[in-house]
């Protein structure tokens, strides 16, 4: 039997009409939303990242300041922005697109935005706030996964979930957040051993390594839910995720697609933050 597509485009919609409705009436008082991105470097993926969120925001009633800078931009310049929109009333929250030019140290980055400008969740007050139970900002990409969850009224209290991948951005906040909902969870990372060993115990799957195909159907249990962070290109250039997508829809129980289901959900998120950044200043 095929599994239950998690259409995250069309969850997207729903929670977007809600974050519009929420920007007009803060506009209506005076204060409209407004997000900062930047942009360092010209990677065609971060680009296309970034004008999505850009998009998303004009398409939605939030007031975006997009700024791109050349890859040679100076560590030094780059703090010298984050200062000056840390000070701006008119920008509730700052995305500093990663991954950064090697030159410029990420974390001294993250850590020199307002914590409660955020609106990624990586400034270590906020991963800390996360980690104790009182989250400010849930980072997008772990929080658009567990709406998809709530979507699908999915038991995740007392459900073993298996995350494949253990970076700051996905792997670690999604566990935060799914140990929270009551879930029993294993992270996985590129150096597990045997990993579909994990992976079949997992009722749900989070894959988020990068590397296409990492999980296939074999790898799966009967009926799980298994949700696709993974953003890469197959040998045609079509997008494609980290899951054999074909293969494993005839296993899982349900399943998102690459593109249009995590994809839109990191957006979408990103909205919700945004907005309760520039509520919480009311
Ligand atoms: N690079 C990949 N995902 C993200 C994200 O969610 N936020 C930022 N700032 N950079 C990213």
């Amino acid at each position: 039997m095929s599994a239950q597509i998690i259409n995250g485009t069309q969850l997207s919609q729903k929670l977007r009409a809600d974050v519009a409705a929420r920007a007009a009436q803060l506009t209506a008082r005076g204060k409209q939303p407004g997000l900062a991105v930047i942009l360092v470097g010209d990677s065609p993926a971060s680009q296309v990242y970034v004008r999505n969120k850009v998009k998303a925001c004009e398409d939605n009633g939030i007031h975006s300041v997009f700024e791109k800078y050349d890859a040679a931009l100076t560590e030094a310049d780059l703090l010298g922005r984050i200062a000056a929109l840390n000070a701006d009333p008119a920008i509730h929250g700052i995305l500093v697109q990663l991954p950064l030019p090697p030159h410029i140290d990420a974390h001294k980055v993250i850590e020199a935005i307002a914590a409660e400008k955020d609106v990624d969740g990586f400034h270590i007050s906020n991963a800390g706030l996360l980690m104790t139970g009182q989250p400010l900002f849930r980072p997008c990409t772990p929080y658009g996964v567990m709406k998809m969850l709530e979507s699908i009224a999915y038991p995740v209290r007392g459900a073993h979930a298996v995350i494949v991948g253990a970076s700051n951005i996905v792997g670690k906040p999604q566990s935060m957040l799914l140990l929270q909902a009551g879930a029993t969870v294993t992270i996985c990372n590129s150096k597990t051993r045997d990993l579909g060993l994990h992976t079949r115990q997992a009722d749900i799957l989070v894959v988020a390594t990068g590397k296409r195909n990492i999980v296939t159907a074999d790898m799966i249990k009967p009926g799980a839910v298994v949700i696709d962070v993974g953003m890469n290109r197959d040998d045609e250039g079509k997008l494609c995720g980290d899951v054999d997508f074909a293969n494993a829809k005839e296993v899982a129980g349900y399943i998102t697609p690459v593109p249009g289901g995590v994809g839109p959900m990191t957006i979408t998120m990103l909205l919700v933050n945004t907005i309760e950044a520039a509520e919480r200043t009311l």
